[in-house]
């Protein structure tokens, strides 16, 4: 890969990169699509990185079907599907990884205190491999997104960072690799993160401006539905991730629940009146 990133830069050639963990969705293709407009060529990566599961996490399970993602990648016009192992990315001798201080300090972070290190140190390898001149990302991981931009702008890389909007299924669920793991029973209690986000943007219309009042509201509706429990729902700076106690100017409202033993996320921005 790296050969061939260097070849393709050598000629003049623009690189575009979707990083994915695979189990690929419309949300991963509107990624590509997107990336696939903003240079003359589309790498995606396919890569379950291990360094940013926890030991209880679901690593050994996480879904996985290549050949499927590797027909979705041939429609959308991918250039090259870059699939390493786990092997050749980190070696025997690999003791080297990337740490943010603060913005991983919050909302997901909190719950899963490796996993930002390991998305950042693999991002990181990834963009060194690829090279590319831009990379796309999912708006549904917002705290990943900051976390990349940041690292970026910190460490002098010179990689256009753009985030593409998040896709919903028609109930409104964000579609995400870990739906798979819902069962038909648990659908409902899924759609809970965006009634909780929707309601949140109804009581703001409506002059509701308190943070703790509306986040205790959004758990309210979340646990009301079966088998639902909160790791966090904050309402913070969209910038530095600091939680918020008024809406007074534009916020992100991020939520993490999980259905049964599946995690979800969600996220959406919030504007005052
Ligand atoms: O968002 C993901 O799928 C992963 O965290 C990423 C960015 C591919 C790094 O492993």
């Amino acid at each position: 890969m790296l050969a061939r990133s260097n070849h393709l830069r050598n000629l003049g050639k623009t690189i575009s990169f979707v990083p994915t963990m695979g189990y690929l969705h419309e949300g991963h293709l509107s990624l590509m699509r997107l990336a696939k407009s903003m240079a003359d060529l589309l790498v995606v990566s396919i890569f379950v990185n291990p360094t940013q599961f926890g030991p209880a996490e679901d690593l050994s399970t996480y879904p996985r079907n290549f050949e499927r993602d590797q027909s979705l990648c041939r429609n959308e016009g991918v250039d090259i599907l870059f699939y390493p192992t786990a092997a050749e990315m980190y070696g025997p001798r690999f003791q080297t990884f990337i740490t943010l201080e603060q913005l991983p300090h919050h909302l997901c972070g909190i719950s899963r205190p490796v996993f930002f290190k390991g998305v950042a140190t693999v991002v990181t390898k990834l963009f060194h491999i690829v090279k590319p001149h831009t990379a796309v990302f999912g708006q549904k991981d917002y705290q990943q997104v900051r976390i990349i931009q940041q690292m970026v702008e910190d460490m002098d890389m010179d990689i256009q960072i753009t985030s593409g909007p998040t896709v919903r299924e028609t109930d409104g669920l964000a579609m995400s690799s870990r739906n798979a793991y819902l069962s038909a029973s648990q659908r409902p209690s899924a759609l809970t993160l965006y009634q909780a986000i929707c309601q949140t943007k109804n009581f703001l219309e409506s002059g509701l401006t308190d943070a703790k009042i509306l986040i205790q509201k959004a758990a309210n509706l979340i646990l009301s539905f079966p088998d639902t429990s909160i790791d966090y729902i904050a309402i913070c700076d969209p910038d530095s991730l600091e939680d918020m106690q008024t809406i007074d100017r534009p916020a992100v409202m991020a939520l993490a629940v999980k259905v049964g033993k599946t995690r979800l996320i969600d996220n959406m921005m919030l504007s005052p009146r």
